[in-house]
């Protein structure tokens, strides 16, 4: 309802639409494609998901790319030559897969901003003399399975084979997904088209990502943008602790009882404790299940998630260990057993200097103060950072910077500074 009064603005300017205001549009355009009804949820290889790579590519076409392509994982890669053929690319981009019930720019608005630039460079018959390529990262939120990164993993050439068995809440594996979406009829062939993604860091000259902040930094400060000093690093589990199901009604009170969702519910007070006592640092379980759970049955499993991080690996690795522990302890002390599968660990991805200096330059020729700050979020470019120098541009979100939430927004105002920042940036190269 808050956006109903933009809306209006976008449809009276039609074809005029400034910059910002299209990149407005789009987001909207794209938050059409759902697999809930009311909510906005596009997981990796769902037919909404699949609709979305078709919409971004349709769009990187009617734009000006001189190639568009949806590669073996699904990310759409478009390129806009520059005018030096031989001078190495400028690579960007972000994802446009979404959390359940997430909202319209995490991770959207990176792509959608480089494509305005793109149209309007297009537009003007302008090339600067590096070219670009846009990578639409087909999955970066862990949604439907528990890899993560998978696109910017094969892009670094990290992709791990056993991921194509990893499989989703209906038992599809991931290799299932991708044939049903028609990439590839067997591992080995989806395998080999995957491999074949790795970039080589030579043809490029650095990677940069503009993302909705997704905190109240910008918003509290009255600021449009901000220069990413950092990337936070992360551990990530899936784990399982194993007790043993009886009567709800017959089962006394004590040793004898072994409920897994009390040991649970221990642990996540543990992982808030734990984490408030160290530095900076933030632990959640944001998965919290009893499989097949019934209200008169002592919970016999309870399935839960770990997500750890710190700005400092050091930190990051002591409230793992210190987590680790505890569960261990709680286990031990009930009685219990428990399995547990790391998904994610990656190191904090400070940015480079030479690209951070870059976006703080072209922030300061719009007239704006430059802003730093670490990102307590995860992202493509942490992944990206493995192979080339990467620096993020971070845009203020509304609603004290809310996300991972449908009240999540961007103005078309931002937008316009993030279009206006990217090509700043662009054509210093
Ligand atoms: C992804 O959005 C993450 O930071 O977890
Ligand atoms: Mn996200
Ligand atoms: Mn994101
Ligand atoms: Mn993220």
């Amino acid at each position: 309802i808050h956006r109903i009064a933009e809306l209006r603005l976008a449809e009276k300017f039609g074809e005029d639409l400034s910059a910002g205001e299209q990149v407005w549009d789009w987001a909207e355009q794209l938050a059409v494609h759902s697999e809930a009804d009311d909510a906005l949820t596009v997981t990796y290889m769902s037919p909404a998901h699949r609709a979305c790579a078709r919409k971004l590519a349709g769009w990187m076409q009617s734009c000006g790319f001189d190639e568009v392509q949806i590669d073996a994982l699904g990310n759409v890669v478009g390129r806009y030559f520059g005018s030096d053929p031989s001078a190495p690319l400028l690579m960007t981009g972000s994802h446009y897969d979404t959390v359940r019930n997430g909202g319209r720019y995490d991770g959207r608005l990176g792509i959608l901003v480089a494509m305005a630039t793109v149209q309007g460079m297009k537009a003007l018959g302008h090339r600067p003399r590096h070219g670009l390529e846009l990578v639409a990262f087909a999955e970066e939120e862990a949604q439907r399975f528990p890899a993560t990164f998978l696109a910017a993993s094969a892009l670094v050439g990290r992709f791990e084979p056993q991921w194509l068995a990893q499989q989703d809440a209906q038992s599809v594996t991931m290799a299932e997904a991708l044939q049903a979406a028609g990439h590839g009829a067997q591992p080995s062939a989806q395998l080999d088209s995957i491999a074949a993604l790795q970039r080589d860091p030579k043809q490029y000259l650095g990677f940069v990502e503009v993302h909705i902040e997704q905190g109240p930094v910008l918003d509290a400060a009255g600021l449009p943008l901000g220069v990413v000093s950092s990337i936070n690093g992360s551990h990530r589990y899936t784990g399982e602790i194993v007790g043993q199901a009886s009567h709800a009604g017959t089962t006394p009170m004590g040793a004898g009882r072994r409920d897994a969702a009390a040991a649970a519910a221990e642990l996540v007070l543990q992982v808030e404790r734990i984490a408030t006592q160290l530095p900076e640092a933030v632990g959640t379980v944001g998965m919290l299940e009893v499989p097949g759970g019934s209200i008169n049955v002592v919970p016999g499993r309870c399935r839960f998630s770990l997500d750890l991080r710190a700005p400092r690996d050091a930190v990051r690795d002591r409230l793992r260990d210190e987590v680790l522990h505890a569960l261990d302890a709680i286990c031990e002390r009930r009685g219990l057993h428990y399995s547990l599968r790391p998904t994610l660990s990656i190191d904090a991805a400070p940015s480079h200097p030479d690209w951070q200096a870059r976006w703080e330059a072209a922030v300061q020729r719009l007239g704006l103060p430059v802003h730093r700050m670490p990102s307590g979020a995860g992202h493509d470019a942490m992944k990206m950072h493995e192979i080339l120098p990467q620096a993020m541009l971070f845009v203020r979100g509304g609603n004290a910077g809310i996300s991972h939430n449908p009240l999540e927004t961007v103005s078309a105002h931002d937008a316009q500074l993030a279009v206006e920042a990217f090509e700043i940036l662009w054509n210093s190269l």
